[in-house]
């Protein structure tokens, strides 16, 4: 996909946070910090009054969200292809369609990224460009005015 991080560490001009030839997904350490990063996203989409739309955007139950999103993003950031290999090519926006994603919900998801991020210790160069990519993946999501 065009925002895909692993793109911005490829270029020989890079100025690179990551060393050549390593990926964001391996500079993060890999699933356990995938994982930890996808949990810490969903308790806190689940916890914080200021993700309350983001979160009634979703089901009751976030379980099958949370692997989801893992399997997604283990590919996303340069590693294995976890998703694609169960569900087939990501179609992320058509498999958005059936939720309503405004501008809010936008900004919701991307704060609420961010800051677990954050908490989880993504090293802050990393974080900047990541936040980046989320953002334009994420802008590209939207289905409605507003
Ligand atoms: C812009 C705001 C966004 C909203 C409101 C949103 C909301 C949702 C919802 C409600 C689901 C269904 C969860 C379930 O199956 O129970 C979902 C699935 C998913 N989302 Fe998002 N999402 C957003 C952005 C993103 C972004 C930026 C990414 C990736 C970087 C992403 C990746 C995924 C993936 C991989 C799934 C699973 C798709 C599937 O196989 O059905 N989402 N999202």
């Amino acid at each position: 996909m065009d925002t895909d991080p692993q793109n911005l560490t490829d270029d020989s001009g890079d100025t690179g946070e990551t060393p050549q030839g390593e990926t964001p997904f391996s500079f993060i350490g890999g699933e356990p910090a995938v994982r930890a990063l996808v949990d810490r996203f969903y308790d806190l989409m689940d916890l914080e009054p200021g993700y309350a739309a983001l979160r009634a955007s979703h089901g009751s139950d976030l379980a099958s969200a949370r692997d989801k999103l893992f399997l997604f993003l283990c590919g996303w950031l340069g590693g294995p292809q976890h998703y694609i290999e169960k569900y087939g090519h990501p179609r992320l926006r058509l498999r958005h369609m059936p939720f309503s994603i405004g501008i809010k919900e936008r900004n919701q998801w991307v704060a609420c990224m961010d800051q677990a991020m954050g908490e989880v210790g993504i090293e802050p160069q990393l974080r900047e460009r990541l936040y980046d990519s989320f953002l334009q993946t994420a802008d590209w999501m939207r289905n409605r005015n507003g």
